[in-house]
């Protein structure tokens, strides 16, 4: 795991948007695994900017969201069908048909989840999946007790989840009491998760994710488990780790290394090999 602490919000979505961006150039016909949450839209506005200033080509680009309350039509205002459409792909040139959420009204849940699950291995499975975390800990609705190796299910939301997203609807007790989403298994899966996390309220869900026991209470302690996962802090968002020091030196660190080169390994007078130097930069820097 790979902590990069940001010294605020906006340099946390900017390092996130420059990931996604490069990945994205790297690989033009990227899988996206795409999140909902406030913490989010700033990362989708700046995506929206990269492609609006420097052309940033979502057109062979396929998504698949996390996730998606049961009972709400896509057109409603509350969905995640609709907060995509609106804050992301009707801004770019995305084609609508790349992009994938579960639908919440589907007549046969437990079908939908089974062919949601199909979809993402029929595309190659989920290249760089994008991560927001909830109060309790929660990667899209996998709420604790989550099994590690769950799938795309029905999940019944907590209270503190509900709690938490009911500023989002006309009265809080419209958050709908459950929701389709992809299971813990299924997350783990993506080839790298990239988790934002900002704000003085996500601090020690934050510490507990990274630094404590791993746990199906906490299904974000399970991105330890990932062998490729890069959490995106800013400074209030990190402000309970305990090794916030050696992640900065690390972040630093990395920031040193020069972008794309090879590995060189030098000979010194007397025969012997220096230390390899590296020019490959890491696509997310550690310092803002
Ligand atoms: C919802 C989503 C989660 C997301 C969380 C974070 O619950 N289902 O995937 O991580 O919101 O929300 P926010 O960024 O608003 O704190």
């Amino acid at each position: 795991m790979e902590v990069i602490i940001q010294s605020n919000a906006e340099a946390a979505a900017q390092a996130v948007a420059d990931f996604v961006a490069l990945a994205l150039s790297a690989k033009p016909d990227l899988v996206l695994g795409l999140a909902t949450g406030c913490t989010m839209e700033s990362v989708y506005d700046r995506l929206v900017q990269k492609h609006q200033d420097e052309g940033l080509d979502f057109s062979q680009c396929r998504t698949f969201n996390l996730d998606e309350y049961v009972g709400l039509a896509a057109d409603d205002p509350c969905s995640y069908h609709y907060f995509m459409r609106r804050r992301f792909f009707d801004n770019v040139n995305i084609e609508l048909r790349n992009t994938h959420l579960p639908d919440g009204m589907a007549a046969d849940l437990q079908a939908e989840c089974a062919n949601y699950e199909k979809h993402i291995v029929e595309n190659g499975g989920i290249d760089l999946q994008l991560l927001g975390i909830g109060l309790n800990g929660h990667l899209g609705f996998n709420e604790p007790l989550s099994a590690f190796r769950s799938r795309t299910r029905v999940q019944t939301l907590s209270r503190v989840t509900r709690t938490q997203n009911a500023s989002l609807f006309p009265k809080p007790r419209q958050v709908p009491p459950q929701a389709i989403t992809m299971g813990v298994g299924t997350i783990l899966e993506a080839r790298h998760c990239l988790l934002l996390a900002t704000g003085p309220d996500k601090a020690e869900i934050v510490a507990k994710a990274i630094e404590g026991p791993l746990t199906a209470m906490i299904p974000a302690t399970t991105l330890q488990l990932h062998p490729a996962c890069t959490i995106v802090l800013d400074e209030e968002g990190a402000g309970s780790l305990r090794e916030n020091d050696q992640y900065r030196r690390v972040g630093s660190l990395q920031n040193a290394v020069p972008r794309k080169s090879k590995v060189t390994v030098t000979q010194n007078r007397d025969g012997g090999h220096q230390q390899p130097t590296t020019t490959r930069k890491p696509l997310l820097a550690g310092k803002p």
